[in-house]
């Protein structure tokens, strides 16, 4: 006797079909929701969007691949929690785009790292990591000190998070972002970003 069971296991066009259906509710279920709960899709109190120096120094960052070693997502984990300080929160990344978070950790989590040491220490540490952590293993950046910041897409790339995703720049900060880049080094941009980082929500160190 055929039973319902034995014709889908026999009929292999039957089972993707099926397979697939039952995957896409399983996503549905997990992923809908996301998109009307307001801790995903608001920023948290107090979150600005990067600012001109800023959003140029997480552009070197990118280029740079600083992503590969550094992950900029703690988990909400004791551990982790007593290391770097308060666990992210989904919140705080509406204005990454894309968002940093990265998944492997040769260096240490940096979502935290704003505020922490004095922008002296990261220039000398971006110069020659050896000088300040005779330890470390991170590469040395040293042209960064001494390269002209030139991003001449700045007011465009703002222009272009404001009207296609909504991050609230005024047109005073559009306008005068080529200017606020001017006679910086490219170390300088990277460091206003770093300083930033994990800042809005108030950590316990
Ligand atoms: C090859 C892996 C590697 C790369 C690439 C790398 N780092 Fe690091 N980074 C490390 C390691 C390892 C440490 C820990 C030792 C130290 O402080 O130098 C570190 C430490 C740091 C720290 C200090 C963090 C803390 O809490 O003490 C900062 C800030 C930092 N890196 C920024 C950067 C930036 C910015 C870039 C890209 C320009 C970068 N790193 C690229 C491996 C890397």
């Amino acid at each position: 006797m055929s039973t319902g069971h034995e014709k889908v296991e026999k009929n292999i066009g039957l089972m993707i079909i099926l397979i697939i259906f039952m995957v896409s509710v399983g996503a549905l279920v997990q992923i809908v929701p996301l998109f009307f709960m307001k801790t995903m899709t608001e920023p948290v109190e107090g979150l600005k969007p990067y600012s001109a120096l800023e959003l140029a120094g997480r552009d070197i960052y990118v280029r740079e691949g600083c992503y590969v070693c550094h992950s900029q997502m703690i988990r909400p984990f004791r551990a982790e929690t007593e290391r770097y300080g308060h666990y992210s929160v989904a919140g705080e990344f509406v204005y990454d785009r894309p968002f940093q978070w990265g998944s492997k950790r040769t260096g240490p989590d940096l979502h935290r790292v704003g505020g922490r040491y004095s922008d002296d220490w990261h220039r000398e540490h971006l110069r020659d990591p050896r000088s300040v952590v005779p330890e470390s293993v991170m590469p040395g950046y040293p042209w960064m000190l001494t390269k002209d910041l030139d991003d001449p897409l700045i007011q465009k790339k703002m222009r272009t998070l404001k009207d296609v995703f909504g991050h609230p720049y005024t047109e005073e900060q559009i306008n005068n972002a080529s200017k606020a880049l001017e006679g910086k080094k490219e170390v300088d941009a990277l460091i206003a970003y770093l300083q930033n980082l994990g800042t809005t929500i108030k950590t316990r160190r």
